[in-house]
């Protein structure tokens, strides 16, 4: 089966921050996932340069738009191995092939007869590159989410026939319960769809930095259907000399609660229009709170990814995201709540069940699992591990990050409890009991291999070094006690070694 999944593409008017970071890593562990159960999977990342919010900040340098873009694109790419991201593709819209792709699709909506020209009067946010409807706006017309006030503006351009699809996508979203989760943002989707659709700009008069509309090159077309066409285009060029459209589309889209009025009504809608199928889905995320703020570049409260990373390693920084945040929901991160988890459970809980499991197999079996059968108590019972990997996979097949990450560290503490109740140290005194060290410390290796090879998704770095430890060349998804055993293990380094905090 073909597994596509795709990130928001980032505007690069700004450097790139944690609250990016965060989709792209959520869209990473799915992309590892599926690969891990053998999908034929294809994940896509890139950035959106077009439009005013890139135009102004440019104008803002005194620098062409292109100059900019140029400077910046680059940071958010190099961020991705920063990040252990494992995109296979990297979509720029001002690639020269995005474009042409762009101009060809649109030309498809014009045909088809969704397109006429207009006269567009109401608010409108450079910032959010959006149209305001009057039930949108702030006090005193602002943007809500720039709290910037908004200008009024009168121009004639091209217009997407929205309305068209009234019926057809009150019917996508009555047969497809699952089009957009969590069930609030369906619910916000829906009852957006519901209040009756206006027409929507194609294009923008005044702007030079876009897409040019085929048949009226004075426009350049509205950079939000310019944006969501990346989806589509990078499947046609991202592996010269194949286009991987058929192969993939449609996708599963990642994105913030910030961007879903487009995502989950513009978008199918505008691929309605050009005859292409809907997305197969997508999972929208809150937002990275610091100090109860969203993380961004305007405020000033961003959370350097970059530091993180040096003082935690990426592994941490991917497996707190999604742990502290649930996902789908707002919630926030400090250096503080960083610290905590990462001495509490990957420290502590993940990293001693490592490091004990791998000493205590070295000093009483001379670095060989032994070959034994599943404990029948570790796998049945409060967090037994029977069953792990289908609760973890039915959950990611929905998103559920932050569930399935939960399901995995109850079994880490499960095997923590293990060792406590069995007392493998004792067992070692006693020769009468070397059968039952044997089967504890299998299951013990076991266990570990069996949830590491889970966590992988989230901490592939981690994932591999532990996965080499204990001899496990194999990274796919099976049961507990489906590896028998036998296979030598190598010495690790501690996971995560304790942070020295700063001297006071
Ligand atoms: N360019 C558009 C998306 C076009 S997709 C066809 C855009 N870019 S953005 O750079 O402003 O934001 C990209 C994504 O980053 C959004 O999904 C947004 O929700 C996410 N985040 C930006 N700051 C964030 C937090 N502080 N927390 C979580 N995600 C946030 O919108």
């Amino acid at each position: 089966m073909s597994y596509y999944v795709t990130t928001p593409i980032y505007y690069v008017n700004a450097e790139p921050h944690l609250g990016h970071a965060y989709s792209t890593i959520a869209a990473d562990i799915l992309a590892r996932h599926m690969r891990q159960r053998g999908e034929d999977v294809f994940f896509l990342t890139g950035t959106d340069e077009h439009g005013e919010p890139v135009a102004q900040a440019a104008q803002k340098l005194g620098v062409e738009p292109r100059e900019l873009v140029d400077l910046n694109a680059p940071k958010f790419k190099e961020l991705l191995p920063q990040i252990n991201v494992s995109n296979d593709f990297f979509i720029r819209t001002s690639d020269p092939q995005h474009e042409a792709k762009v101009q060809e699709i649109v030309q498809l909506v014009h045909d088809n007869g969704y397109v006429y020209e207009g006269t567009y009067e109401g608010w409108y946010c450079p910032r959010c590159a959006d149209f305001k409807t009057e039930l949108e706006l702030g006090p005193g017309h602002t943007c809500p989410i720039h709290k910037i006030t908004l200008e009024r503006e009168r121009e004639d351009n091209w217009f997407f026939k929205l309305s068209a699809f009234q019926e057809q996508l009150e019917r996508l979203y009555s047969e497809r319960p699952d089009f957009v989760r969590p069930q609030a943002r369906f619910n916000e989707a829906l009852s957006f769809i519901r209040g009756g659709l206006e027409d929507v700009s194609l294009s923008r008069p005044k702007l030079t930095w876009g897409v040019r509309l085929p048949w009226d090159p004075e426009q350049v077309m509205y950079v939000w259907f310019d944006a969501l066409l990346n989806y589509v285009t990078a499947l046609s060029y991202a592996r010269e000399g194949a286009d991987l459209t058929d192969r993939f589309w449609p996708a599963f889209h990642i994105i913030g609660k910030d961007i879903l009025k487009f995502h989950a009504v513009y978008w199918p809608a505008f691929l309605m229009a050009a005859g292409y199928e809907v997305p197969k889905g997508m999972f929208i995320h809150g937002y990275l709170l610091m100090e109860g703020h969203k993380m961004s570049k305007s405020l000033g409260n961003v959370l350097d990814p970059f530091e993180v990373i040096e003082r935690f390693g990426a592994d941490a920084l991917r497996y707190y995201c999604f742990r502290e945040v649930s996902f789908g929901q707002d919630g926030s991160v400090s250096a503080a709540g960083f610290e905590a988890r990462y001495d509490s459970e990957l420290a502590n809980e993940y990293g001693n069940l490592a490091s004990r499991t791998l000493a205590m197999i070295d000093r009483f079996r001379d670095g060989r699992v032994p070959e034994a059968d599943p404990d029948p108590d570790l796998v049945s019972g409060a967090g037994g591990l029977a069953g792990v990997e289908a609760a973890v996979c039915g959950l990611l097949d929905r998103a559920e990050l932050t569930q399935a990450l939960e399901e995995i560290w109850k079994r880490v503490r499960r095997l923590n409890r293990y060792v406590e109740e069995t007392r493998p140290w004792d067992l070692a005194k006693d020769e009468g009991e070397a059968n039952r060290l044997d089967q504890v410390l299998y299951n013990l290796a076991e266990g570990l291999r069996v949830t590491t090879v889970l966590l992988s998704a989230y901490m592939p770095e981690t994932g591999d070094r532990m996965l080499d430890a204990l001899g496990v060349d194999r990274r796919e998804i099976t049961a507990f006690g489906s590896d028998g055993g036998g296979q030598s293990i190598e010495k690790l380094p501690p996971l995560f070694p304790k942070i020295e905090t700063a001297a006071a």
